[in-house]
Protein backbone atom coordinates (compact mmCIF):
# COMPACT_ATOMS: atom_id res chain seq x y z
CA UNK A 1 0.00 0.00 0.00
CA UNK A 2 2.54 1.88 0.86
CA UNK A 3 4.50 1.77 -2.67
CA UNK A 4 1.65 3.09 -4.36
CA UNK A 5 1.33 6.03 -2.51
CA UNK A 6 5.53 6.66 -2.77
CA UNK A 7 5.18 5.97 -6.61
CA UNK A 8 2.31 9.16 -6.63
CA UNK A 9 4.65 11.12 -4.60
CA UNK A 10 7.91 10.77 -7.01
CA UNK A 11 5.60 11.01 -10.18
CA UNK A 12 4.17 14.57 -8.31
CA UNK A 13 7.60 16.11 -7.63
CA UNK A 14 8.96 14.88 -11.52
CA UNK A 15 6.15 17.42 -12.78
CA UNK A 16 6.20 17.16 -16.15
CA UNK A 17 9.32 15.22 -16.62
CA UNK A 18 13.43 14.94 -16.77
CA UNK A 19 13.46 16.88 -19.82
CA UNK A 20 11.76 19.59 -18.85
CA UNK A 21 13.04 20.14 -16.07
CA UNK A 22 16.65 20.18 -17.83
CA UNK A 23 14.94 22.78 -20.27
CA UNK A 24 13.70 25.20 -17.42
CA UNK A 25 17.10 25.40 -15.91
CA UNK A 26 18.31 25.97 -19.54
CA UNK A 27 16.87 29.02 -19.40
CA UNK A 28 18.18 30.13 -16.00
CA UNK A 29 15.13 29.17 -14.48
CA UNK A 30 14.41 27.35 -11.17
CA UNK A 31 11.36 25.09 -11.37
CA UNK A 32 8.42 25.17 -9.39
CA UNK A 33 9.45 22.92 -6.67
CA UNK A 34 12.88 24.39 -6.35
CA UNK A 35 11.22 27.89 -5.90
CA UNK A 36 8.83 26.44 -3.15
CA UNK A 37 11.80 24.91 -1.35
CA UNK A 38 14.39 27.95 -1.47
CA UNK A 39 11.57 30.14 -0.33
CA UNK A 40 10.02 28.43 2.69
CA UNK A 41 11.57 28.03 5.86
CA UNK A 42 13.93 24.75 5.79
CA UNK A 43 11.45 21.68 5.51
CA UNK A 44 8.17 24.07 6.51
CA UNK A 45 6.17 23.43 3.22
CA UNK A 46 3.21 21.43 3.08
CA UNK A 47 1.61 20.53 -0.20
CA UNK A 48 -2.52 20.32 -0.48
CA UNK A 49 -3.68 18.64 -3.80
CA UNK A 50 -0.24 16.88 -4.88
CA UNK A 51 -2.19 14.48 -7.20
CA UNK A 52 -4.67 16.79 -8.60
CA UNK A 53 -5.16 16.22 -12.69
CA UNK A 54 -7.14 18.00 -14.77
CA UNK A 55 -10.45 16.29 -16.27
CA UNK A 56 -10.02 17.04 -20.15
CA UNK A 57 -10.56 14.49 -22.60
CA UNK A 58 -10.49 16.59 -25.77
CA UNK A 59 -7.27 16.79 -28.00
CA UNK A 60 -5.47 13.76 -26.47
CA UNK A 61 -5.51 15.37 -22.91
CA UNK A 62 -7.30 11.88 -21.66
CA UNK A 63 -3.93 10.22 -22.20
CA UNK A 64 -1.68 13.08 -20.99
CA UNK A 65 -1.91 14.28 -17.31
CA UNK A 66 0.16 15.19 -14.56
CA UNK A 67 0.00 15.05 -10.80
CA UNK A 68 -0.50 18.37 -9.97
CA UNK A 69 -2.00 19.62 -12.66
CA UNK A 70 0.88 22.54 -13.06
CA UNK A 71 0.59 23.94 -10.08
CA UNK A 72 2.13 23.36 -6.44
CA UNK A 73 0.02 24.92 -4.18
CA UNK A 74 0.60 24.76 -0.07
CA UNK A 75 1.36 26.57 3.20
CA UNK A 76 4.39 26.91 5.14
CA UNK A 77 6.65 29.48 7.28
CA UNK A 78 8.74 32.10 6.06
CA UNK A 79 10.70 33.65 8.88
CA UNK A 80 8.45 31.70 11.22
CA UNK A 81 5.45 33.41 10.08
CA UNK A 82 2.87 31.45 7.96
CA UNK A 83 2.37 32.32 4.64
CA UNK A 84 0.47 30.78 1.42
CA UNK A 85 1.71 29.87 -2.01
CA UNK A 86 1.08 29.16 -5.52
CA UNK A 87 3.72 28.06 -7.75
CA UNK A 88 3.06 27.52 -11.19
CA UNK A 89 4.94 24.74 -12.64
CA UNK A 90 6.19 25.53 -16.60
CA UNK A 91 7.15 22.01 -17.21
CA UNK A 92 3.75 20.85 -17.06
CA UNK A 93 1.84 22.17 -20.20
CA UNK A 94 3.79 25.48 -20.00
CA UNK A 95 2.00 26.10 -16.84
CA UNK A 96 -1.36 26.65 -18.10
CA UNK A 97 -4.31 27.20 -16.07
CA UNK A 98 -6.91 24.72 -16.51
CA UNK A 99 -9.99 24.33 -14.73
CA UNK A 100 -8.92 22.37 -12.02
CA UNK A 101 -5.23 24.26 -11.70
CA UNK A 102 -7.25 27.38 -10.75
CA UNK A 103 -9.14 25.21 -8.11
CA UNK A 104 -6.09 24.44 -6.28
CA UNK A 105 -5.32 28.28 -6.29
CA UNK A 106 -8.23 29.42 -5.37
CA UNK A 107 -8.66 26.83 -2.25
CA UNK A 108 -5.39 28.03 -0.58
CA UNK A 109 -6.50 31.09 -1.77
CA UNK A 110 -9.98 31.07 0.49
CA UNK A 111 -7.73 29.38 3.16
CA UNK A 112 -5.38 32.07 3.31
CA UNK A 113 -8.73 34.75 3.59
CA UNK A 114 -10.30 32.33 6.50
CA UNK A 115 -6.91 32.05 8.71
CA UNK A 116 -5.22 35.65 7.61
CA UNK A 117 -1.98 35.45 6.17
CA UNK A 118 -0.28 36.55 3.28
CA UNK A 119 -1.02 34.67 0.21
CA UNK A 120 2.36 34.59 -2.42
CA UNK A 121 1.69 33.89 -6.14
CA UNK A 122 4.84 32.31 -8.18
CA UNK A 123 3.85 32.89 -11.96
CA UNK A 124 5.56 31.11 -15.03
CA UNK A 125 2.51 29.72 -17.13
CA UNK A 126 1.51 30.13 -20.38
CA UNK A 127 -1.68 31.17 -20.33
CA UNK A 128 -5.19 29.82 -20.74
CA UNK A 129 -4.81 25.80 -20.74
CA UNK A 130 -5.84 26.35 -24.66
CA UNK A 131 -7.74 22.70 -24.95
CA UNK A 132 -10.11 23.66 -22.53
CA UNK A 133 -11.25 26.58 -23.55
CA UNK A 134 -14.23 28.68 -21.53
CA UNK A 135 -13.44 26.59 -18.45
CA UNK A 136 -10.09 28.13 -17.75
CA UNK A 137 -11.05 30.99 -18.31
CA UNK A 138 -13.54 30.59 -15.43
CA UNK A 139 -10.75 29.64 -13.65
CA UNK A 140 -9.40 32.72 -13.93
CA UNK A 141 -12.15 34.31 -12.98
CA UNK A 142 -12.16 32.42 -10.00
CA UNK A 143 -9.26 33.97 -8.69
CA UNK A 144 -9.80 37.25 -10.31
CA UNK A 145 -12.61 37.59 -7.54
CA UNK A 146 -10.87 35.99 -4.62
CA UNK A 147 -8.13 38.65 -5.15
CA UNK A 148 -10.42 41.11 -4.93
CA UNK A 149 -12.33 39.84 -1.66
CA UNK A 150 -8.54 39.55 -0.09
CA UNK A 151 -7.60 42.73 -1.02
CA UNK A 152 -6.82 45.29 1.88
CA UNK A 153 -7.47 42.06 4.17
CA UNK A 154 -4.22 39.89 3.49
CA UNK A 155 -1.30 40.95 1.65
CA UNK A 156 -1.05 39.66 -2.06
CA UNK A 157 2.06 39.26 -3.62
CA UNK A 158 2.68 38.49 -7.53
CA UNK A 159 6.03 36.98 -7.89
CA UNK A 160 6.60 36.98 -12.18
CA UNK A 161 9.13 34.49 -13.22
CA UNK A 162 8.05 33.41 -16.70
CA UNK A 163 5.56 33.88 -18.91
CA UNK A 164 2.21 35.66 -17.83
CA UNK A 165 0.29 36.63 -20.83
CA UNK A 166 -3.21 37.64 -21.46
CA UNK A 167 -6.15 37.26 -18.80
CA UNK A 168 -3.01 35.63 -16.69
CA UNK A 169 -2.19 39.57 -15.95
CA UNK A 170 -5.06 40.56 -14.19
CA UNK A 171 -4.78 38.41 -10.86
CA UNK A 172 -0.47 39.69 -10.26
CA UNK A 173 -2.54 43.52 -11.25
CA UNK A 174 -4.87 43.11 -8.48
CA UNK A 175 -2.14 41.86 -5.86
CA UNK A 176 -0.72 44.64 -3.79
CA UNK A 177 2.92 43.73 -5.57
CA UNK A 178 4.15 42.68 -8.20
CA UNK A 179 7.93 41.44 -8.95
CA UNK A 180 9.48 40.39 -12.14
CA UNK A 181 12.80 38.91 -12.77
CA UNK A 182 14.51 40.42 -15.56
CA UNK A 183 15.54 38.78 -18.26
CA UNK A 184 13.36 35.77 -17.84
CA UNK A 185 10.00 36.96 -17.17
CA UNK A 186 7.67 39.31 -19.14
CA UNK A 187 3.87 40.36 -18.72
CA UNK A 188 1.44 41.87 -21.35
CA UNK A 189 -2.15 41.65 -22.58
CA UNK A 190 -1.42 40.69 -26.27
CA UNK A 191 1.67 38.97 -27.38
CA UNK A 192 4.22 40.29 -29.98
CA UNK A 193 2.31 38.70 -32.96
CA UNK A 194 -0.62 40.29 -32.19
CA UNK A 195 1.01 43.51 -31.71
CA UNK A 196 1.96 43.21 -35.14
CA UNK A 197 -1.28 42.08 -36.36
CA UNK A 198 -3.52 45.05 -35.37
CA UNK A 199 -1.28 47.85 -35.04
CA UNK A 200 1.50 46.87 -37.56
CA UNK A 201 4.37 47.39 -34.79
CA UNK A 202 7.55 45.54 -34.39
CA UNK A 203 8.34 44.84 -31.01
CA UNK A 204 10.28 41.87 -28.49
CA UNK A 205 8.34 40.25 -25.84
CA UNK A 206 11.17 42.14 -23.72
CA UNK A 207 10.32 45.21 -25.22
CA UNK A 208 7.02 44.75 -24.90
CA UNK A 209 6.30 43.64 -21.69
CA UNK A 210 10.23 42.63 -19.59
CA UNK A 211 10.95 43.33 -16.30
CA UNK A 212 13.04 46.84 -17.58
CA UNK A 213 9.69 47.95 -19.28
CA UNK A 214 7.33 47.60 -16.69
CA UNK A 215 9.91 48.90 -14.05
CA UNK A 216 10.63 52.29 -16.16
CA UNK A 217 7.93 52.90 -18.44
CA UNK A 218 4.94 51.43 -17.23
CA UNK A 219 4.95 50.85 -13.59
CA UNK A 220 3.39 47.68 -13.56
CA UNK A 221 6.35 45.93 -11.74
CA UNK A 222 7.18 47.40 -8.40
CA UNK A 223 10.44 45.96 -8.14
CA UNK A 224 12.47 44.14 -10.46
CA UNK A 225 15.52 40.88 -9.27
CA UNK A 226 18.08 39.54 -11.12
CA UNK A 227 17.25 35.78 -11.17
CA UNK A 228 15.03 33.56 -9.38
CA UNK A 229 16.62 33.38 -6.17
CA UNK A 230 16.96 37.16 -5.62
CA UNK A 231 13.51 37.70 -6.47
CA UNK A 232 11.96 35.01 -3.86
CA UNK A 233 14.58 37.20 -1.40
CA UNK A 234 13.03 40.43 -2.35
CA UNK A 235 9.74 38.73 -1.70
CA UNK A 236 11.00 37.66 2.29
CA UNK A 237 12.07 41.12 2.55
CA UNK A 238 9.03 43.15 1.59
CA UNK A 239 7.21 40.47 3.98
CA UNK A 240 9.29 41.58 6.63
CA UNK A 241 7.56 45.23 6.62
CA UNK A 242 4.25 43.96 6.79
CA UNK A 243 1.48 42.27 8.76
CA UNK A 244 -0.27 39.09 8.41
CA UNK A 245 -3.41 40.99 7.87
CA UNK A 246 -5.51 44.06 8.72
CA UNK A 247 -6.17 43.12 11.95
CA UNK A 248 -2.72 43.04 12.79
CA UNK A 249 0.49 45.23 13.01
CA UNK A 250 3.85 44.50 12.00
CA UNK A 251 6.47 43.41 14.99
CA UNK A 252 8.94 45.83 15.66
CA UNK A 253 12.50 45.01 15.91
CA UNK A 254 14.49 45.64 18.99
CA UNK A 255 15.66 48.45 19.03
CA UNK A 256 17.73 50.57 22.02
CA UNK A 257 17.95 54.02 21.41
CA UNK A 258 21.22 55.70 21.18
CA UNK A 259 22.61 59.08 19.94
CA UNK A 260 19.90 59.39 17.40
CA UNK A 261 21.41 62.98 16.26
CA UNK A 262 22.51 62.86 12.35
CA UNK A 263 24.92 65.62 11.82
CA UNK A 264 24.77 65.00 8.02
CA UNK A 265 21.37 65.93 7.99
CA UNK A 266 22.22 69.52 8.39
CA UNK A 267 24.13 70.10 5.10
CA UNK A 268 22.50 67.93 2.71
CA UNK A 269 19.80 70.75 1.20
CA UNK A 270 21.89 73.44 -0.55
CA UNK A 271 22.09 77.31 0.17
CA UNK A 272 20.81 77.37 -3.20
CA UNK A 273 16.74 76.77 -3.49
CA UNK A 274 17.01 76.04 -6.76
CA UNK A 275 19.94 73.25 -6.83
CA UNK A 276 18.49 69.94 -6.56
CA UNK A 277 19.51 67.01 -3.47
CA UNK A 278 18.99 63.81 -3.49
CA UNK A 279 16.11 62.75 -1.04
CA UNK A 280 17.43 59.54 -0.42
CA UNK A 281 20.33 60.95 1.40
CA UNK A 282 17.38 62.45 4.03
CA UNK A 283 15.56 59.00 3.96
CA UNK A 284 18.90 57.45 4.75
CA UNK A 285 19.85 59.56 7.76
CA UNK A 286 16.44 59.51 9.56
CA UNK A 287 15.47 55.54 9.36
CA UNK A 288 17.39 52.61 10.58
CA UNK A 289 20.84 52.05 8.91
CA UNK A 290 20.39 49.49 5.62
CA UNK A 291 16.69 49.35 6.19
CA UNK A 292 14.91 50.95 3.03
CA UNK A 293 13.29 48.54 0.73
CA UNK A 294 12.11 50.54 -2.40
CA UNK A 295 9.16 50.27 -4.02
CA UNK A 296 8.82 51.70 -7.75
CA UNK A 297 12.78 52.77 -7.65
CA UNK A 298 13.15 53.41 -11.42
CA UNK A 299 9.70 54.32 -12.05
CA UNK A 300 8.40 58.00 -11.44
CA UNK A 301 11.44 59.33 -9.92
CA UNK A 302 10.82 62.78 -9.19
CA UNK A 303 8.75 60.66 -6.09
CA UNK A 304 10.46 58.16 -3.51
CA UNK A 305 8.30 55.44 -1.99
CA UNK A 306 8.97 52.35 0.09
CA UNK A 307 9.59 50.82 3.16
CA UNK A 308 12.02 51.15 6.47
CA UNK A 309 12.36 51.06 10.07
CA UNK A 310 12.40 53.79 12.47
CA UNK A 311 13.91 52.46 15.74
CA UNK A 312 12.99 49.09 14.96
CA UNK A 313 9.11 50.28 13.92
CA UNK A 314 7.81 49.23 10.60
CA UNK A 315 6.68 52.51 8.40
CA UNK A 316 6.13 53.75 4.59
CA UNK A 317 7.71 56.44 3.39
CA UNK A 318 6.86 58.89 0.56
CA UNK A 319 9.16 61.41 -0.37
CA UNK A 320 9.71 64.25 -3.18
CA UNK A 321 13.28 64.20 -5.07
CA UNK A 322 14.38 66.92 -6.12
CA UNK A 323 16.57 65.46 -8.38
CA UNK A 324 14.21 64.42 -10.76
CA UNK A 325 11.80 67.42 -12.43
CA UNK A 326 12.58 69.32 -9.42
CA UNK A 327 10.46 66.97 -6.96
CA UNK A 328 7.50 68.19 -8.75
CA UNK A 329 3.97 66.30 -8.46
CA UNK A 330 3.16 64.63 -11.86
CA UNK A 331 0.22 62.05 -13.03
CA UNK A 332 2.76 59.19 -12.42
CA UNK A 333 4.40 60.49 -9.45
CA UNK A 334 1.05 60.97 -7.99
CA UNK A 335 -0.43 57.45 -9.27
CA UNK A 336 2.52 55.37 -7.53
CA UNK A 337 2.66 57.49 -4.31
CA UNK A 338 -1.29 57.18 -4.03
CA UNK A 339 -1.40 53.76 -4.31
CA UNK A 340 1.76 52.97 -1.92
CA UNK A 341 -0.43 55.39 0.87
CA UNK A 342 -3.51 53.03 0.42
CA UNK A 343 -1.33 49.70 0.61
CA UNK A 344 -0.24 51.25 3.95
CA UNK A 345 -3.30 52.58 5.42
CA UNK A 346 -4.86 48.99 4.99
CA UNK A 347 -2.11 47.49 6.43
CA UNK A 348 -1.72 49.70 9.33
CA UNK A 349 1.53 50.89 8.29
CA UNK A 350 2.68 54.17 9.89
CA UNK A 351 3.01 56.78 7.24
CA UNK A 352 6.25 59.00 6.84
CA UNK A 353 5.90 61.76 4.38
CA UNK A 354 9.12 64.37 3.43
CA UNK A 355 8.41 67.35 1.47
CA UNK A 356 10.34 69.17 -0.89
CA UNK A 357 7.61 70.05 -3.61
CA UNK A 358 7.45 73.32 -5.85
CA UNK A 359 4.01 72.34 -7.18
CA UNK A 360 2.26 70.10 -10.04
CA UNK A 361 4.37 70.14 -13.14
CA UNK A 362 3.05 72.67 -15.34
CA UNK A 363 2.05 71.60 -19.30
CA UNK A 364 -0.31 69.94 -21.88
CA UNK A 365 0.84 66.85 -21.22
CA UNK A 366 0.29 66.80 -18.11
CA UNK A 367 -2.79 68.73 -18.07
CA UNK A 368 -4.37 66.42 -21.03
CA UNK A 369 -3.66 63.35 -18.89
CA UNK A 370 -5.70 63.98 -16.09
CA UNK A 371 -3.36 65.73 -13.83
CA UNK A 372 -6.52 67.10 -11.84
CA UNK A 373 -7.70 64.00 -11.17
CA UNK A 374 -4.14 61.95 -10.51
CA UNK A 375 -3.37 64.39 -8.30
CA UNK A 376 -6.52 64.26 -6.69
CA UNK A 377 -5.49 60.40 -5.64
CA UNK A 378 -2.82 61.39 -3.54
CA UNK A 379 -4.40 63.60 -2.03
CA UNK A 380 -7.50 61.60 -1.60
CA UNK A 381 -5.39 58.57 -0.40
CA UNK A 382 -3.49 60.57 2.06
CA UNK A 383 -6.62 62.29 3.47
CA UNK A 384 -8.32 59.08 4.03
CA UNK A 385 -5.22 57.13 5.71
CA UNK A 386 -6.10 56.70 9.22
CA UNK A 387 -2.55 55.10 10.50
CA UNK A 388 -0.21 57.32 11.98
CA UNK A 389 0.60 60.31 9.70
CA UNK A 390 4.10 62.36 10.19
CA UNK A 391 5.52 65.03 7.57
CA UNK A 392 9.02 66.96 7.92
CA UNK A 393 9.29 69.71 5.20
CA UNK A 394 12.85 69.81 4.04
CA UNK A 395 12.79 72.79 1.70
CA UNK A 396 9.89 73.67 -0.61
CA UNK A 397 5.87 73.24 -0.33
CA UNK A 398 4.38 75.24 -2.79
CA UNK A 399 0.50 75.79 -3.46
CA UNK A 400 -1.67 72.87 -3.56
CA UNK A 401 1.14 70.20 -3.56
CA UNK A 402 1.37 72.18 0.04
CA UNK A 403 -1.72 70.88 0.95
CA UNK A 404 -1.51 67.01 -0.63
CA UNK A 405 1.96 66.62 0.86
CA UNK A 406 0.35 65.30 4.25
CA UNK A 407 -0.47 69.00 5.55
CA UNK A 408 -1.71 69.14 8.88
CA UNK A 409 -5.14 70.35 7.38
CA UNK A 410 -5.69 66.56 5.92
CA UNK A 411 -5.32 64.78 9.11
CA UNK A 412 -1.20 64.69 9.48
CA UNK A 413 -0.82 64.07 12.91
CA UNK A 414 2.75 65.72 13.53
CA UNK A 415 4.07 68.49 10.79
CA UNK A 416 7.62 68.97 11.16
CA UNK A 417 9.79 71.47 9.36
CA UNK A 418 13.56 72.50 8.78
CA UNK A 419 14.44 76.33 9.36
CA UNK A 420 15.11 76.25 5.63
CA UNK A 421 11.51 75.93 4.71
CA UNK A 422 9.40 77.68 2.34
CA UNK A 423 6.12 77.30 2.73
CA UNK A 424 3.88 79.56 0.82
CA UNK A 425 1.07 79.77 -2.52
CA UNK A 426 4.39 79.88 -4.81
CA UNK A 427 7.93 81.00 -5.65
CA UNK A 428 8.47 84.78 -4.00
CA UNK A 429 9.53 85.63 -7.58
CA UNK A 430 6.31 84.61 -9.52
CA UNK A 431 4.48 85.55 -6.62
CA UNK A 432 5.48 89.32 -6.75
CA UNK A 433 5.32 89.39 -10.81
CA UNK A 434 1.56 89.06 -10.19
CA UNK A 435 0.61 90.88 -7.15
CA UNK A 436 3.05 94.11 -7.97
CA UNK A 437 2.49 93.34 -11.64
CA UNK A 438 1.58 97.59 -11.74
CA UNK A 439 3.76 98.64 -9.78
CA UNK A 440 6.54 97.10 -11.20
CA UNK A 441 5.64 98.27 -14.70
CA UNK A 442 5.61 102.11 -13.65
CA UNK A 443 8.66 102.22 -11.53
CA UNK A 444 11.94 104.16 -13.16
CA UNK A 445 13.73 100.92 -12.60
CA UNK A 446 11.17 97.97 -13.06
CA UNK A 447 14.14 94.82 -12.41
CA UNK A 448 14.80 96.74 -9.11
CA UNK A 449 11.49 97.40 -7.94
CA UNK A 450 10.49 93.32 -8.81
CA UNK A 451 13.44 92.33 -6.83
CA UNK A 452 12.77 94.27 -4.29
CA UNK A 453 9.42 93.26 -4.26
CA UNK A 454 10.46 89.95 -4.16
CA UNK A 455 12.81 90.55 -1.60
CA UNK A 456 9.91 91.43 0.75
CA UNK A 457 7.37 88.26 -0.36
CA UNK A 458 10.49 85.86 0.30
CA UNK A 459 11.26 86.95 4.07
CA UNK A 460 7.61 87.03 4.82
CA UNK A 461 6.29 83.53 3.67
CA UNK A 462 9.97 81.96 2.27
CA UNK A 463 10.16 80.46 5.36
CA UNK A 464 8.42 77.77 7.82
CA UNK A 465 7.33 80.72 10.69
CA UNK A 466 4.27 82.06 9.17
CA UNK A 467 2.78 78.38 8.92
CA UNK A 468 3.82 77.52 12.47
CA UNK A 469 2.69 80.33 14.03
CA UNK A 470 -0.62 79.42 12.27
CA UNK A 471 -0.02 75.55 13.88
CA UNK A 472 0.12 74.03 10.40
CA UNK A 473 3.92 73.62 11.72
CA UNK A 474 4.04 71.43 15.17
CA UNK A 475 7.76 72.43 15.53
CA UNK A 476 10.47 73.85 13.33
CA UNK A 477 13.15 71.19 14.04
CA UNK A 478 17.15 71.21 13.66
CA UNK A 479 17.79 69.35 10.90
CA UNK A 480 20.41 67.39 12.98
CA UNK A 481 17.42 66.45 15.45
CA UNK A 482 15.05 64.75 12.43
CA UNK A 483 15.74 61.27 13.73
CA UNK A 484 15.00 61.61 17.45
CA UNK A 485 11.92 63.67 16.93
CA UNK A 486 10.26 60.76 14.24
CA UNK A 487 11.57 57.71 16.59
CA UNK A 488 9.27 60.23 19.33
CA UNK A 489 6.59 61.20 17.36
CA UNK A 490 5.86 57.44 15.58
CA UNK A 491 5.93 56.20 19.83
CA UNK A 492 3.61 58.65 20.56
CA UNK A 493 0.95 57.77 18.04
CA UNK A 494 1.79 54.13 18.24
CA UNK A 495 -2.02 53.80 19.41
CA UNK A 496 -3.79 56.22 17.23
CA UNK A 497 -7.37 55.39 16.42
CA UNK A 498 -9.69 57.17 14.01
CA UNK A 499 -13.36 56.24 13.66
CA UNK A 500 -14.37 56.66 10.26
CA UNK A 501 -18.42 57.67 8.54
CA UNK A 502 -20.21 54.49 8.19
CA UNK A 503 -20.24 53.83 3.92
CA UNK A 504 -19.58 51.25 2.04
CA UNK A 505 -16.58 52.67 0.04
CA UNK A 506 -15.08 56.04 -0.78
CA UNK A 507 -15.17 56.85 -4.56
CA UNK A 508 -11.17 57.70 -5.25
CA UNK A 509 -11.08 59.93 -8.45
CA UNK A 510 -9.60 57.02 -10.49
N1 LIG B 1 -2.16 25.81 -23.07
C1 LIG B 1 -1.73 24.56 -23.16
N2 LIG B 1 -0.46 24.23 -23.31
C2 LIG B 1 0.45 25.20 -23.39
C3 LIG B 1 0.08 26.56 -23.32
C4 LIG B 1 -1.29 26.84 -23.15
N3 LIG B 1 -1.71 28.11 -23.04
N4 LIG B 1 1.17 27.33 -23.42
C5 LIG B 1 2.21 26.48 -23.55
N5 LIG B 1 1.77 25.21 -23.55
C6 LIG B 1 2.60 24.00 -23.63
C7 LIG B 1 3.23 23.82 -24.99
O1 LIG B 1 2.35 23.11 -25.82
C8 LIG B 1 4.48 23.04 -24.65
O2 LIG B 1 4.12 21.68 -24.46
P1 LIG B 1 5.18 20.48 -24.62
O3 LIG B 1 6.18 20.66 -23.54
O4 LIG B 1 4.38 19.27 -24.49
O5 LIG B 1 5.78 20.67 -25.98
C9 LIG B 1 4.87 23.57 -23.30
O6 LIG B 1 3.70 24.17 -22.76
C10 LIG B 1 5.96 24.62 -23.35
O7 LIG B 1 5.59 25.60 -24.30
P2 LIG B 1 6.59 26.12 -25.41
O8 LIG B 1 5.79 26.89 -26.39
O9 LIG B 1 7.41 24.99 -25.93
O10 LIG B 1 7.53 27.06 -24.53
P3 LIG B 1 8.23 28.40 -24.95
O11 LIG B 1 9.08 28.77 -23.79
O12 LIG B 1 8.88 28.26 -26.28
O13 LIG B 1 7.05 29.48 -25.11
C11 LIG B 1 5.02 30.65 -24.49
C12 LIG B 1 6.25 29.87 -24.01
C13 LIG B 1 4.18 30.96 -23.29
C14 LIG B 1 5.47 31.95 -25.15
C15 LIG B 1 4.24 29.85 -25.55
O14 LIG B 1 4.03 28.56 -25.04
C16 LIG B 1 2.89 30.45 -25.90
O15 LIG B 1 2.79 31.39 -26.67
N6 LIG B 1 1.81 29.89 -25.29
C17 LIG B 1 0.45 30.36 -25.55
C18 LIG B 1 0.16 31.68 -24.88
C19 LIG B 1 -1.29 32.03 -25.06
O16 LIG B 1 -1.67 32.59 -26.06
N7 LIG B 1 -2.12 31.65 -24.06
C20 LIG B 1 -3.51 31.77 -24.13
C21 LIG B 1 -3.99 33.15 -23.83
S1 LIG B 1 -4.36 33.47 -22.13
Amino acid sequence: KFDILNKKLAEAKLGGGEKRIASQHGKKKLTARERIEYFFDEGSFEEIGAFVTHRTKDFGLDKEYYLGDGVITGYGTVNGRLVYAFAQDFTVFGGALSETHAEKICKVMDMALKVGAPMIGLNDSGGARIQEGVRSLGGYADIFFRNVQASGVIPQISAIMGPCAGGAVYSPAMTDFTMMVEGSSYMFVTGPNVVKTVTNETVTAEELGGASTHSTKSGVAHTTSTNDVECLEDVKRLLSYIPQNNQETVEDLPYELGNELRDQLNTIVPDNANKPYDMHDVINNVIDEDSFFEIHKNYAENIIVGFARVAGKSVGIVANNPMFLAGCLDVNSSIKSARFVRFCDAFNIPLLVLVDVPGFLPGTDQEWNGIIVHGAKLLYALSEATVPKVTVITRKAYGGAYDVMNSKHIGADMNFAWPGAEIAVMGAKGASEIIFKREIAEAADPAAKLAEREAEYAEKFANPYSAAQRGFIDEVIFPQDTRRKLIKAFKMLENKEVATPNRKHGNIPL
